[in-house]
């Protein structure tokens, strides 16, 4: 299987917030995911950098538009290692690869007669960097303001157009047959409705401004950026060369966004591919917006979420953790310090860090730093064994479908079930009375930590790393395929340093 996974291309206006480090942290726990099943995968991030909103920032920096985004996508490059994400590519809209790309598709799309010049008069927002109807406006003092809360200004220019109306019952066809393709279901629902509510042609070029990508052969017109930025993710697999191995291995992909481009990604986006001969993304994933101690994050209230502070001030897995334990994927979520204390000291630091650290430094204690398989297990033992084959089997279906809070969840809950155990196997008080029942106790629970720390992994893999190495253990060894098989005959230990110290409320 291959597995195609991509962030949406974040714009360089600004430095990044924890906005843009949830999705990329959402899309590397997917494609660690993906390669610990042994998929083929292909992790895509990178920056989106044309656009009026992009040329505004540069301006009021005073800089140069191509020295400002250079140095503003390298912002976003730098985070990634420091989230402890691993990716397969970074893509920049400004790179040449990527203007052949969306010149090509710009070029097929008008040779497939989907493209006509006519003129744009209506409400634009910059910020937002979309068009919208004065029915979706709210009247403000300030004037008509669009959903977002973004400003909106009157724009009146010539405007090639792209004949989104034609692809109205098209996309709903393909959405009806293929329901699962937008996620959660609720986001499918809207979608759809808003599709049956009628689609109206799009504007898909600019004049008023420089900064994008050329329309071919128009001297005055450059495309509006939503359309150059979708294209990233086939430029980024070759495109227009659709033939080559990359391409055909991983396209149509996955596209993991933030509620508020949904339908950038499930509307617009699917009837360019469509359009242009190609097949729409297999899903896109809608996840829900984060707010700060119950406010809405935002520039002018003072309160966006730096990432390198978090991570600082709390331990790059605590946060990892903190992002997809606590809050459903796909609803909105409220970060607080409260919360991301009470979460870590609950599920990492009591229920999986102490269990490892007081079952290990036992075993180095009074078992020679080493366990060995039991000769045969007890009905308990069996029945903790096949609970954590249940487990595994909530696990993958979860992971699967995206919910990641919930195959943690079956994790933790089984650790405690492993805890349980330990307290009523006690092995401290078997020393004295049963050794060869302490030992086997000893291994039984060794081995199942291991296997929960393997399906930690995807979520917290600086972490994981750390306790395999307590067992000498690696993860390039252990797959989701290998690992259900998985127990040695003896397993040697180093003395374990602490994970997760508690973090003071
Ligand atoms: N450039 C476009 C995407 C083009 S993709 C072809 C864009 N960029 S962005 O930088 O403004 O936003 C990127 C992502 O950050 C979006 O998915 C958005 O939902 C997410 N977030 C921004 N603020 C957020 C929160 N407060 N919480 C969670 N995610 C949020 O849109």
């Amino acid at each position: 299987m291959s597995y195609f996974i991509t962030t949406p291309i974040y714009y360089v206006n600004d430095v990044p917030h924890i906005g843009h480090a949830y999705t990329t942290i959402a899309c590397d726990i997917l494609s660690r995911f993906s390669k610990l099943k042994g998929d083929e995968t292909f992790f895509l991030t990178g920056t989106d950098e044309h656009g009026q909103k992009v040329e505004k920032a540069a301006l009021s920096n005073k800089k140069v538009t191509q020295d400002f985004v250079d140095e503003m996508s390298q912002n976003f490059r730098d985070l990634i290692p420091y989230l402890g994400c691993e990716i397969d590519d970074f893509i920049r809209t400004t790179e040449e690869r990527h203007k052949i790309s969306a010149q090509f598709l710009w070029n097929k799309l008008k040779n497939n007669d989907e493209i006509y010049l006519s003129n744009y008069e209506g409400w634009y927002s910059i910020r937002d960097e979309a068009f919208y109807l004065e029915s979706e406006l709210t009247e403000t003092d300030k004037g008509f303001v669009a959903p977002s809360g973004a400003p909106v200004d009157w724009v009146k220019e010539e405007s090639y157009f792209f004949k989104l109306s034609k692809w109205e019952d098209k996309l709903i066809e393909f959405y009806e047959k293929n329901p699962e393709t937008i996620l959660p279901r609720s986001r499918y629902n809207e979608v759809l409705s808003f599709i049956k509510g009628g689609l109206k042609d799009l504007s898909i070029s600019r004049t008023t401004f420089k900064w994008g990508v050329k329309v071919p052969n128009s001297k005055h017109h450059v495309m509006y950026v939503w359309i150059d930025a979708l294209c990233n993710y086939i430029t980024a697999l070759n495109y227009p060369n659709t033939s080559n191995e990359t391409f055909k291995k991983f396209w149509p992909g996955i596209h993991v966004v933030g509620k508020d481009i949904l339908r950038f990604h499930a509307v617009y986006w699917p009837a360019f591919l469509m359009a242009a001969g190609l097949e729409p993304p297999k899903q896109i994933f809608a996840h829900g917006w984060w707010t700060n101690e119950g406010q809405k994050i935002s520039k002018s209230l003072g309160n966006i979420i730096n990432p390198y502070d978090i991570i600082e001030t709390y331990g790059l897995d605590q946060i990892r953790f903190f992002l997809f334990r606590e809050v459903p994927f796909g609803n909105d979520g409220d970060f607080s310090k409260d919360a991301i204390a009470l979460r870590v000291n609950a599920d990492l630091s009591n229920n999986y860090g102490n269990l490892i650290q007081r079952i290990s430094s036992f075993i180095i204690k009074n078992s020679d730093s080493k366990v060995s398989k039991p000769s045969n297990y007890k009905e308990i033992d069996t029945k903790l064994l096949e609970s954590f084959d249940e487990t595994l089997v909530h696990y993958l279906k979860n992971m699967n479908s995206f919910q990641i809070d919930k195959a943690l969840k079956n994790i933790f809950d089984y650790l405690s079930e492993v805890n349980v155990y330990v307290d009523s196997q006690a092995p401290w008080s078997l020393k004295n009375t049963d050794n060869q029942r302490m030992k086997d106790v000893l291994y039984l629970v060794t081995l199942l930590t291991i296997k929960i720390s393997i399906l930690l992994y995807p979520v917290i893999p600086s972490s994981i790393d750390k306790a395999l190495s307590i067992y000498n253990l690696s993860i390039d060894n252990l797959t989701l395929t290998n690992f259900v098989n998985f127990s040695p005959d003896s397993i040697n230990l180093n003395i374990p340093k602490p994970l997760f110290p508690r973090i003071d409320l």
